[in-house]
């Protein structure tokens, strides 16, 4: 007889941004005619640089014609995207990554929640509170969790990790050792940073313990600080206790064309094992590579003209970002985030929860944010706002939220 993955009846709910997405088509059932602004999910509106199309236009000819078609992609990706990246977003910034250690994939979403497969199930992880959900719905999954308590809204046999306001949203080395850390700086969803020499103290600490760390830089392209590492690789020692995972979503606008990469250096073992092979067979059985097309166009976002046209965007988004920073902030709220990061962190008023902010806020002000509760127990009493809006939607919102 058949049996289910018991694994995902742990999972209370449905996924975060299903959740808000199936709450806002109930509102939009209710009420036909709000006009809503949506700054919940990360999804960037700005549309694809021209110099990207262009590459993604030369492609689909190249499709077209007997000479130039392409079939399947090689397994870890084509050679031109894979050594550009190691060109540019590494070896120019000192990092020793070559082009073999670079898996192109169709986005860190994915990648982050199926790499904890080639890991023993009897790992312990430890993510910040609060964090990315993905993270920790996918070894939920994995049946590397215990069960979940409704009260303290953790799973058992998870290391949180605080990150408050007090921390600066940094988390602080944990007592119980645990074997893979997850880590995202840039933070999503609070927006802070980690500088240099804490982030070594992590690698420090993971080489020392033996665990490794899972590094999610998908936004480094929003650092504008030049003392905040792009890269765990800036640091010493991280090629054997690191992975890191990198996204075009957020970089260039590729939340609809799908496209990132996860860096595997080949001195990373565990037990005596390198994990850069696993990694490989993993992608070789279950994956058949990005699109052509799509890597044609990830290799144009790293020419001279791609790359100013992408810094344009960001810039546009940042724009945005100090927007809602300072128009909340000077309207009384508590906000932080915002400066080296795409979402704004802030303090519900009034000690509301998360979700009574949520729908205050959407009935108030037609405005969609992401409660922070969704994020895990140290999100509650505080909310994500994103700067991927479109420029007089950001304004107005703000405008709204400020009117409250
Ligand atoms: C978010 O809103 O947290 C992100 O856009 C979700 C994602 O990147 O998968």
């Amino acid at each position: 007889m058949a049996k289910v993955n018991r694994n995902y009846l742990k999972l209370p709910g449905s996924y975060l941004f299903s959740m808000i997405g199936e709450r806002i088509r109930t509102y939009q059932k209710q009420h036909p005619d709000a006009d809503i602004i949506r700054l919940g999910i990360g999804d960037v509106t700005q549309p694809i640089a021209p110099e990207i199309i262009r590459a993604l236009h030369h492609a689909v000819d190249e499709m077209g014609n007997a000479e130039t078609f392409r079939g399947y992609a090689p397994d870890l990706g084509y050679a031109f995207l894979r050594s550009v990246i190691a060109e540019k977003d590494y070896r120019d910034r000192n990092c020793e990554i070559s082009e073999e250690e670079i898996f192109v994939s169709d986005g860190a979403k994915c990648d982050c929640g199926n790499i904890q497969e080639i890991f023993s199930a009897d790992n312990r992880i430890a993510v910040c509170d609060p964090v990315y959900p993905v993270y920790v719905d996918s070894n939920v999954m994995a049946g590397r969790t215990g069960v979940y308590e409704p009260e303290a809204a953790r799973f058992q046999d998870v290391i949180y990790l605080p990150c408050t306001k007090e921390n600066g949203y940094v988390p602080l080395l944990p007592k119980e050792v645990p074997d893979l850390i997850y880590l995202c700086f840039p933070n999503n969803p609070t927006g802070a940073v980690m500088k240099k020499e804490n982030l070594q103290e992590w690698v420090d600490y993971a080489r020392k313990h033996g665990s490794v760390i899972l590094y999610d830089a998908a936004y480094e392209a929003y650092i504008s600080d030049p003392e905040i590492p792009h890269s765990i690789y800036e640091c010493e020692g991280a090629r054997e206790c690191a992975i890191e995972f990198r996204s075009f979503s957020k970089t260039a606008g590729f939340t609809g064309l799908r496209l990132g990469f996860t860096v595997v250096p080949k001195d990373l073992k565990v037990e005596g094992t390198a994990l850069w092979p696993l990694w490989a067979r993993r992608h070789g059985t279950k994956y058949n590579g990005a699109p052509y097309i799509i890597q044609r166009a990830g290799e144009a976002v790293y020419s001279k003209e791609g790359r100013r046209q992408v810094r344009e965007q960001i810039a546009y988004y940042m724009e945005n970002a100090r927007i809602i920073y300072d128009g909340l902030r000077s309207s009384g709220y508590e906000v932080s985030g915002g400066v080296n990061a795409p979402y704004i962190w802030l303090r519900t008023p009034e000690g509301m929860t998360s979700w009574e902010f949520f729908d205050v806020l959407l009935e108030q002000a037609g405005v969609v944010g992401t409660p922070g509760a969704g994020f895990g127990p140290g999100g509650e009493n505080h909310f994500r706002l994103t700067a991927f809006g479109s420029r007089e939607n950001t304004v107005e919102a703000v405008e709204r939220i400020r009117k409250m």
